[in-house]
Order: C-alpha cells, then sequence, then structure tokens
C-alpha cells in the first residue's frame, strides 16, 4: 500500500459511537492549534493500535483547521485494521497521522450526484458539508445502508434542510430489496458522479456508467491490490517495449510492484484502482482488467498497473 508519512502526533478527542459496529473519532493537535489543511474527499493514514497503517476519509468540513473526524466501521470480516482502531483506541491516546492526501477530489460541477454505500458515505459527507458551506453546485445523495442502525449520520442527513437531495435506502441485508440505480444513471446530463462504498456497490455503478465520460465519475476505495487476489490468478510476463526489458509477475505481486522492484518509476496514489494515475498504454496481450477507473472503451489499449493483471504475457508502451 502506498502510505504517507506519519508527520503529526495527534489526540483522539473524541470517540462514540454513531450506528452499529461504526464509532466516529475527532483528532486534534494536544495544544489546540491549527492542521495542516484538507480538501473534501481527502483522507489521512493512521498507526493504529497494532502497529498498522490504514487510510481513512476525513468526514468533516475543509473549513474546520482545528480537527479531523473519521469514521470506522468495525469490520469483523476485514483485515482487523478497523477491528483494531475502534476496540483498542480511546479518547485521550495519541495516535500517528499523516498529513492530508486527496485521490478523490471535488472538482467544479454545477451538480453532483453523490452514491454512497454504508461507510462509503464519510468522503461523501465532507463534500456535502463543503457544498453546503460554500454554496457551490447542487446535489443529489443516495445513500445505501442495510438498515436503520447500522446507518451513520443519519440524523444529520434526515435534516428538513436535505429534504429533496437524500435519499436513504435499506435493503435489511436482501439483494431482491437493493435500490435499482439504472434510474438516475441512465442519463447522465452534467453531473460529475462520486461512488464511495462496497466494491460490489462500485462495480455495478461502473458497469451502468459506460456511457458517461470517465472524467465525470470518480470512485474511492482503499482495498488494497493484495485483497482483490483471485484464486485462479495466474503468473505471466510484461514486456516493455521501449527498453525491451521482461519482467516475471508472479500470484499475489501486481505489476506496479514488480516494475518498481526493477527501477522503473511509474506514477501511482491510490493503488486501489480508482484514482487514475497508474494508467498506462497496453500494446499487446490480454487484461483482467480489476480497476474502477477505465471505461470500457478505454480497456483495449490501456491498464491501471496497480492491480490488473495479464491473461497472458502483455506488452506495454514503457
Ligand atoms: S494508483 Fe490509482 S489507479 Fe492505480
Amino acid at each position: 500500500m502506498s502510505t504517507e508519512a506519519l508527520t503529526q502526533m495527534l489526540r483522539i478527542t473524541q470517540k462514540q459511537n454513531v450506528a452499529d459496529d461504526i464509532a466516529f473519532f475527532e483528532l486534534r493537535r494536544a495544544d489546540g492549534g491549527d492542521l495542516p489543511p484538507f480538501s473534501a474527499g481527502g483522507h489521512i493514514t493512521l498507526r493504529i493500535p497494532n502497529g498498522d497503517l490504514r487510510k481513512y476519509s476525513l468526514c468533516n468540513d475543509p473549513d474546520e483547521r482545528d480537527r479531523y473526524c473519521i469514521a470506522v466501521k468495525r469490520d469483523a470480516f476485514g483485515r482487523g485494521g478497523s477491528m483494531n482502531l475502534v476496540d483498542a483506541a480511546r479518547e485521550g491516546d495519541d495516535i500517528a497521522v499523516s498529513e492530508p492526501r486527496n485521490d478523490f477530489e471535488l472538482v467544479a460541477a454545477p451538480q453532483y450526484l453523490f452514491i454512497a454505500g454504508g461507510i462509503g458515505i464519510t468522503p461523501i459527507l465532507s463534500m456535502i458539508r463543503h457544498l453546503r458551506a460554500t454554496g457551490q453546485g447542487k446535489f443529489k445523495l443516495i445513500y445505501l445502508t442495510r438498515s436503520g442502525q447500522t446507518t451513520a449520520f443519519l440524523d444529520e442527513l434526515k435534516q428538513p434542510e436535505f429534504r429533496g437531495m437524500v435519499t436513504i435506502h435499506h435493503d435489511e441485508g436482501n439483494i431482491e430489496n437493493a435500490l435499482d440505480l439504472w434510474p438516475v444513471l441512465e442519463k447522465p446530463g452534467m453531473a460529475h458522479l462520486y461512488c464511495c462504498g462496497p466494491r460490489g456497490l462500485m462495480q455495478a455503478v461502473r458497469d451502468m456508467t459506460g456511457h458517461w465520460s470517465s472524467a465525470r465519475v470518480h470512485f474511492e476505495d482503499f482495498t488494497p491490490a493484495g485483497a482483490m487476489t483471485k484464486p485462479d490468478d495466474v503468473a505471466f510476463n510484461v514486456q516493455l517495449a521501449r527498453s525491451g526489458a521482461t519482467y516475471a509477475v508472479p500470484v499475489g505481486k501486481t505489476i506496479l510492484e514488480v516494475l518498481r522492484a526493477n527501477g522503473h518509476e511509474v506514477p501511482s496514489s491510490c493503488e486501489s484502482g480508482t484514482c487514475g494515475s497508474c494508467r498506462t498504454k497496453l500494446l499487446a496481450g490480454e487484461v483482467d482488467h480489476r480497476d474502477l477507473a477505465l471505461a470500457d472503451y478505454e480497456k483495449a489499449d490501456s491498464l491501471m498497473v496497480c492491480v490488473s493483471r495479464g491473461l497472458s504475457d502483455i506488452t506495454l508502451d514503457l
């Protein structure tokens, strides 16, 4: 996982449950001073109590300069980081934190469509708070959760000021109750779409927005490439057309990691297939595209080397 240097030691000044298995944390400097600024959609990296590093989106208004707020879902089926943070971190603890970074920038647009699944609401809440504070752009939010008990920030988003702008849908854990998103995605209009949530939701939204300009569809995901491994992954070779070098990409390593290990610098940021910064031209070979950044029509001659794999040996324009 690409990480940022942990340059600040911040204090947990508030910790509270905001829904079933979702904890809200407020982080401040011990002296109460200003923090490095962030923009809507930004995130920070934390060293959690077990020593691991995890990225979390900031959910407060970027105009608040003296605190960072995150909300963390305690995921019993995840890699253990969220459980460790929610269970072991306490109010008053100091925690190492990076400066904010943003791979999910809110670009200027006349309209926004936000689709949040579960805890994916956090970066979108920051965007909504920013838009409300600055009066820039109209938005609609579709917020998909299992039930009222599992919905963070429900009271805030049910306020009358959001009437007509926010749709909250609970599926009660039954796929048959899932909201049909096609009616809102069928006609792209002028909106920019921001989607954050479970990978399945984002993949479904990606599939339904093949006719949108890819520049107007944005995803955020902190799932590392290693967690996208499939049982039928195979090793393959990657040939670099310009240098003539060929490298083996074994199972369990990404193309990006292999290129890096061999001294090739490829731009990257999210390393989870959402930001688009590692886009590389494909000259030959068959690819299993695992990103959410490329539209279907772009996949014939491009791939995201942070997550996608060769189904055969492939040749890149590097
Ligand atoms: S680094 Fe973000 S898509 Fe590859």
